[in-house]
């Protein structure tokens, strides 16, 4: 069965694109009902245009409080009727209200293998770190920050010369892989959690 997923990107929006391009090749088996974004300039805004995305622009900068903000969020996040909300470069923290109306049903890309490197700037503090190894990875969205059960990783190596934007780009290409078959995986009904384990069948 098709699956609605609505995405909630803040800027380039090229890991939503990389998930509208999967959909229109039939890896994965939803329809995009929405893009919501907090960023009224947000680049995103015009891939979804392009893919005749209904667009949802709840601009941050815009309402009274965070708190007002979230609500609005919750609200149109609600209207959605969506399977899958799919976090792709959202660069806000989700509440505890909306984590808690939506539970398994939020997805996350991060760049580094969690749980290292949460936060921002997750590429300059693996550099700063100086690993050998570093990724991506997806999750579900929990009340605690990049921290709930993971679905799929991808690694890249850390290169001599590497600085944050080159090991960005590196681990980035495979988050364009990544996080469409994490989602496929997901609108296949494949993924069965037992705790913070998930197993994929
Ligand atoms: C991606 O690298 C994503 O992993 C990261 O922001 C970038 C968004 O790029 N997300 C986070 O750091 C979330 N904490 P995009 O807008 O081109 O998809």
């Amino acid at each position: 069965m098709t699956k609605r997923i609505a995405v909630l990107a803040s800027g380039r929006g090229s890991n939503f694109q990389a998930v509208i391009e999967a959909i229109a090749a039939r890896r994965i088996p939803a329809t995009c009902v929405a893009l919501i974004t907090d960023n009224p300039k947000a680049y995103a805004l015009e891939r979804a245009r392009k893919a005749d995305i209904p667009v949802i622009v709840l601009d941050y900068a815009s309402f009274p409080s965070r708190e007002a903000y979230e609500s609005a969020l919750l609200a149109a996040m609600q209207q959605q009727k969506a399977d899958l909300f799919v976090l792709a470069g959202y660069m806000r923290i989700l509440g505890t209200a909306i984590v808690q109306a939506f539970p398994r049903k939020i997805v996350n890309i991060h760049p580094a293998l969690l749980p290292s490197f949460t936060g921002l700037h997750a590429q300059r503090q693996a550099v700063a770190y100086g690993v050998k190894v570093a990724g991506c990875t997806v999750h579900f969205v929990d009340e605690n920050l990049d921290c709930g059960p993971i679905i799929l990783q991808k690694c890249v190596p850390v290169l001599r010369d590497d600085d944050e934007d080159s090991l960005a780009g590196r681990i980035l290409t495979e988050e364009h892989t990544c996080y469409p078959e994490a989602i496929r995986l997901f609108c296949e009904d494949r993924l069965e959690i037992t705790g913070r384990i998930v197993r994929i069948h």
